[in-house]
């Protein structure tokens, strides 16, 4: 089969086998991008129509106990100016994106153990009270199950958690040794089990990856079936290891989210910062590639310049209210516009 055949193969079984994936991946070229971006278009305009949804992310803490190789916020990176947001400021973030039209605020953080279950459960408790018509959105990384149920429990129903790499030994060579890849998608398993929309994701590009890689990140999804899918190019960060390490490729990354779109029609599939850091058009040419949510940053502005997982990430110094006219525009060139809903995942 040549590669339209194996992309037509994806839209109709909604799968491929390794070889196939191989073959894809490793042998693209420009056309097959473009046929596969416009299979993808058409189907996320047929679910959504040209409608964006937007998520407010508040960055709450940039403590991190691990100390991943590819990370502005690992541990050991001392020069990271480190902050912690009170439940107070996270209420004032939600206020204000609340005022200008955001129905979902994600709750991202470093996992710090600052922030006890307990904190946590107060936090969305309060949220989910003074904001009964928002979705909360949580992505603080591993925990026990049993903290994931009371967070649930607390009103918080969607979590992301990237598995950044479902190959065992490309996971070894980004986190160190106490970091392990079946402890992470143990707990995305917990996190559908309970009921979450759970999303997973990759980074394109890190350090060793090779197209097999890859191809085992899509089979992964195609098997779990999260209800979000997070992708970007890897980007590095002057105070880790891999410092010296090129940025993922922009090409694959718009690829991938064409075949995610292809694959998984129904799964919300934001076009990613790190996208739009890696290229100024990044975010609109994810939504011509069948990405249909975006994020943009509701953290006080005083601290989005210290939420540095990469360099030069496009931190915008506007606050809820202009970030969205922004992106309002950006929108509007490509024929899109972003609507007021909660965007929950609907089969
Ligand atoms: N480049 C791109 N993405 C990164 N992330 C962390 N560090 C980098 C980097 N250097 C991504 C990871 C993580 C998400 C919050 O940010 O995939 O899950």
């Amino acid at each position: 089969m040549n590669n339209r055949e194996l992309i037509d193969k994806l839209n109709k079984e909604k799968s491929l086998l390794f070889s196939e994936w191989e073959q894809l991946l490793g042998t693209f070229n420009e056309d097959d991008a473009k046929y596969s971006s416009q299979i993808a278009r058409t189907i996320s305009v047929d679910k959504f129509g040209k409608k964006i949804f937007f998520r407010g992310i508040v960055e709450f803490t940039n403590y991190c106990k691990n100390d991943c190789y590819y990370c502005g916020i690992r541990c050991s990176n001392k020069n990271a100016v480190r902050y912690r947001l009170s439940k107070e400021d996270i209420l004032i973030c939600c206020e204000e994106g609340y005022k200008y039209g955001y129905r979902t605020f994600v709750l991202q953080g470093g996992e710090d153990n600052h922030y006890t279950d307990d904190m946590m459960v107060d936090i969305i408790s309060e949220i989910h009270k003074r904001f009964p018509d928002c979705a909360i959105t949580l992505s603080i990384g591993e925990k026990e199950r049993k903290s994931y149920q009371k967070f649930f429990d607390a009103g918080a129903t969607r979590y992301l958690l990237r598995h950044e790499t479902a190959n065992e030994e490309h996971y070894r060579k980004l986190h160190p040794e106490k970091l392990s890849l079946k402890h992470r998608m143990n707990c995305l398993k917990d996190l559908k089990e309970i009921g979450y929309q759970t999303g997973c994701g990759c980074m394109v590009g890190t350090p060793f990856q090779e197209v097999k890689h890859l191809c085992e990140d899509m089979m992964y999804m195609s098997e779990f079936k999260p209800e979000m899918i997070g992708i970007g190019p890897f980007i590095p960060h002057k105070d880790t290891p891999f410092r010296d390490y090129p940025c993922g490729s922009v090409e694959m990354t718009l690829f991938l989210l064409s075949l995610c779109r292809i694959m998984l029609p129904d799964v919300l599939l934001p076009a990613t910062t790190a996208l739009g850091t890696a290229r100024g058009d990044g975010r609109k040419l994810g939504v011509l590639c069948g990405a249909n949510v975006i994020m943009p940053n509701l953290s006080p502005i005083a601290v989005r310049k210290n939420y540095m997982l990469y360099d030069n990430k496009a931190i915008s110094g506007e606050d809820a209210g202009e970030n969205l006219k922004v992106l309002q525009d950006h929108m509007s060139d490509i024929g899109y516009e972003i609507v007021i809903d909660r965007g929950d995942y609907k089969k």
